[in-house]
């Protein structure tokens, strides 16, 4: 929609749905704040052929939702301020308000002064239709774009390249959606940790067909066998999920396996007293340095938010001479199965990633690729030793 039928929208129905959010809230200079925040979420998702009747319902579901929430969150508002104050690190902050900066002063100059009124300074909306000379109605527009643009740089500077990706292909709006300008950007890893949760819960189940359509199971026991155990090995496996791996090692010394998501790790339940299913994140492995011969991440490192800083987390782990074991897909550009798996990135390319591993002391290489298997990235196996 432009901003024409945007301010249209606005104008027809702002006074209605003002009124219906006062019901909730009792407050008119709320409820009409309430009301732009309605329209904002509502601009560009109102079918061009919506009769009437349907924009209006459109309308009153959102405004019924945000006025629910926004009862809700008041709730809590003051504990969880009190609570990022502390915890957020003022470096964290710095490096945040920097990139936020940078970000305001490349976006043109009437979103950049409508975000530094709204989202820095808190002007109501009547005050900066005034200050701006436009109606609410044109305000409410422009700051919709604004808002965009900025989330869309501000997803481009936290992870470039899968970034790249999304607005190219104009996918996955909903990752963009939870970007809110000046919001910590802890939060928003925080919402994909939870979107991989809600994944990998829903679908554990089936997890076995559906990578049996991209990963053939010779692929694993041949690594395996190329492997040589011993059956002597301490061994890690990051991202374990439902802990199925542990079943392809007929023996070790110890098995430990770690994930994000507890449900999937209560599933795994308490094998043998040489198992563990542990609770954690890679970024940050709950775990002593040196204590484990060899570190499986199958299927998992394209989850992780950083990971040059992960490689450095398996390294930290691994006994002297010990073996890292990364299995994943070979970098794609396929957004579909990217967005479908809930992936952070889009793969990996197998030179890039013996190249990070060089720089963090890592030697003796070995490396497979699969070929292609129907409309599937290729997998690749990397193995490599502490030195
Ligand atoms: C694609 S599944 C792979 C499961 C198993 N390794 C396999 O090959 O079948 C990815 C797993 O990584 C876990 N995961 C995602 N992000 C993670 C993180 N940051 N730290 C630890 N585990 C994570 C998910 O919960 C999920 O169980």
């Amino acid at each position: 929609m432009d901003s024409k039928n945007d301010e249209k929208l606005i104008t027809s129905y702002f006074e209605q749905i003002k009124n219906y959010l006062y019901g909730f809230v009792k407050d008119r200079e709320l409820a009409k704040d309430l009301a732009q925040d309605v329209f904002l979420k509502a601009l560009g998702k109102v079918r061009k052929d919506a009769s009437k009747n349907e924009v209006k319902s459109f309308l009153y579901t959102i405004a019924r939702n945000h006025a629910l929430n926004f009862l809700a969150q008041q709730k809590h508002t003051l504990d969880v301020e009190k609570q990022d104050l502390q915890t957020e690190t003022t470096e964290k902050a710095d490096e945040l308000k920097d990139k936020v900066y940078k970000i305001l002063e490349n976006l043109p100059p009437n979103y950049k002064k409508v975000l530094e009124l709204k989202d820095f300074e808190n002007y109501s909306y009547k005050d900066i239709s005034v200050n701006l000379g436009i109606s609410e109605a044109a305000l409410t527009s422009l700051l919709n774009r604004a808002r965009k643009e900025f989330k869309k740089q501000f997803l481009m500077s936290v992870a470039p390249k899968w970034a790249v990706a999304v607005s190219q292909e104009n996918k996955n709006q909903e990752l963009l959606e939870k970007i809110h300008p000046f919001a910590p950007q802890e939060n928003f890893w925080n919402y994909l940790n939870q979107k991989t949760i809600d994944y990998f819960s829903s679908i554990y189940d089936r997890w076995d067909d559906i990578k049996d359509e991209f990963l053939k199971k010779e692929v694993i026991s041949n690594l395996l066998e190329a492997l040589e155990l011993q059956g002597n090995e301490k061994i890690l496996d990051i991202g374990c999920g439902v802990g199925k791996f542990v079943c392809e090692f007929p023996i070790f010394d110890y098995f430990c396996g770690i994930d994000l998501n507890l449900g999937l790790l209560k599933k795994a339940g308490n094998q043998t007293k040489n198992v563990d299913f542990v609770c954690g994140e890679m970024e940050r492995l709950p775990i002593r340095s040196n204590s484990f011969d060899l570190l499986f991440c199958n299927l998992a490192l394209h989850h992780a938010k950083n990971p040059q800083e992960t490689l450095k987390e398996f390294e930290r782990v691994l006994v002297k001479g010990g073996k890292l074991i990364i299995l994943d897909f070979v970098k794609h550009k396929n957004p579909d199965f990217w967005e479908r798996m809930r992936n952070i990135w889009l793969g990996f390319s197998p030179e890039e990633l013996i190249k990070e591993l060089k720089k963090i002391g890592m030697g003796n290489f070995s490396s497979f690729v699969n070929e292609k298997n129907n409309n599937y990235p290729e997998i690749f196996w990397i193995v490599a030793n502490k030195k």
